[in-house]
């Protein structure tokens, strides 16, 4: 997001520029499936549950935008060509690693999410998270976020995969747990998870964050016979493995 704001040409380039791309060979091969990778970010700041028939648009920055516009241009592309299926996949807040502690992200320099923050803290990469506000209007005053387990989410793709074999048209589900849970109660899960106490500061807000985001995850149900069964313990301990096996990154 922070890096989109000073690249703006950068993202909507790689971004627009690709999907059109992929949408022409697509067309070229007679390939009529794409299921996309969008974002919560669409919603921009309205009240949750995030229903996916809420407005979209009203996005705070460029990655937000391209996420919108890429949206838009599937939409488009299936009001011209019958044949086609889009799956709009809405993600919350993808974190965790894989079980076999093989598979996991590894941010470039600082990272700027909440998760691979606080990992590099409990192994003592960093020496201190900083939590961006705890006046929010939220049960503890910090904000509360829709935490979803790459696992899980991952599951939800081949779900929206086989969906649009016997579907054409365009669907926007949500990839969220429908659960919220703010900084502090992540910061507590890890403690649980890793054994030792994470130090943290409260300092002021971060620009462009919202109170709170969470799904209504009820579509995903319905329509793919999906829904995420893993909890923020086992995200945070499939986190804390992953960085314990990898301690320097991914070589
Ligand atoms: N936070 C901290 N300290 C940190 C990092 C984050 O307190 O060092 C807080 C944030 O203020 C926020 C929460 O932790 O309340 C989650 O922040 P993240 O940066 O992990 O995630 P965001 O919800 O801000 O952003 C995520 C994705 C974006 C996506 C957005 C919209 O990173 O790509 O959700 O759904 F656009």
């Amino acid at each position: 997001v922070g890096e989109s704001v000073q690249k703006p040409l950068l993202y909507y380039r790689n971004n627009l520029d690709s999907t059109l791309t992929v949408l022409e060979v697509m067309r070229a091969h007679n390939c009529h499936q794409f299921v996309f990778s969008s974002s919560a970010t669409v919603y921009g700041d309205q009240p949750a549950p995030l229903y996916e028939t809420a407005q979209t648009g009203n996005c705070s920055n460029p990655y937000g935008w391209t996420k919108f516009m890429i949206e838009e241009i599937l939409k488009g592309a299936c009001r011209a060509d019958p044949a086609l299926s889009v799956v709009l996949l809405r993600y919350f807040n993808p974190i965790g690693a894989h079980e076999s502690g093989l598979i996991g992200e590894d941010p470039n320099g600082i990272p700027n999410n909440l998760l691979p923050y606080v990992s590099q803290v409990a192994i003592g990469k960093l020496p201190m998270l900083s939590v961006y506000g705890d006046d929010y209007d939220t049960p503890d005053g910090t904000g509360v976020r829709d935490y979803i387990h790459v696992v899980d989410l991952a599951l939800g793709h081949i779900k929206a995969i086989d969906y649009s074999m016997s579907h054409t048209g365009v669907e926007a589900i949500n990839l969220g747990t429908g659960r919220g849970t703010s900084v502090l109660e992540i910061v507590h899960a890890y403690e649980k998870a890793c054994g030792h106490e994470i130090p943290y500061k409260i300092v002021g807000r971060r620009a462009g964050d919202i109170a709170t985001c969470y799904a209504d995850a009820s579509k995903a149900k319905e329509l793919l016979g999906w829904e995420a069964t893993r909890d923020i313990d086992q995200m945070c301990l499939s986190s804390w493995n992953f960085i314990q096996k990898n301690p320097n990154g991914l070589e």
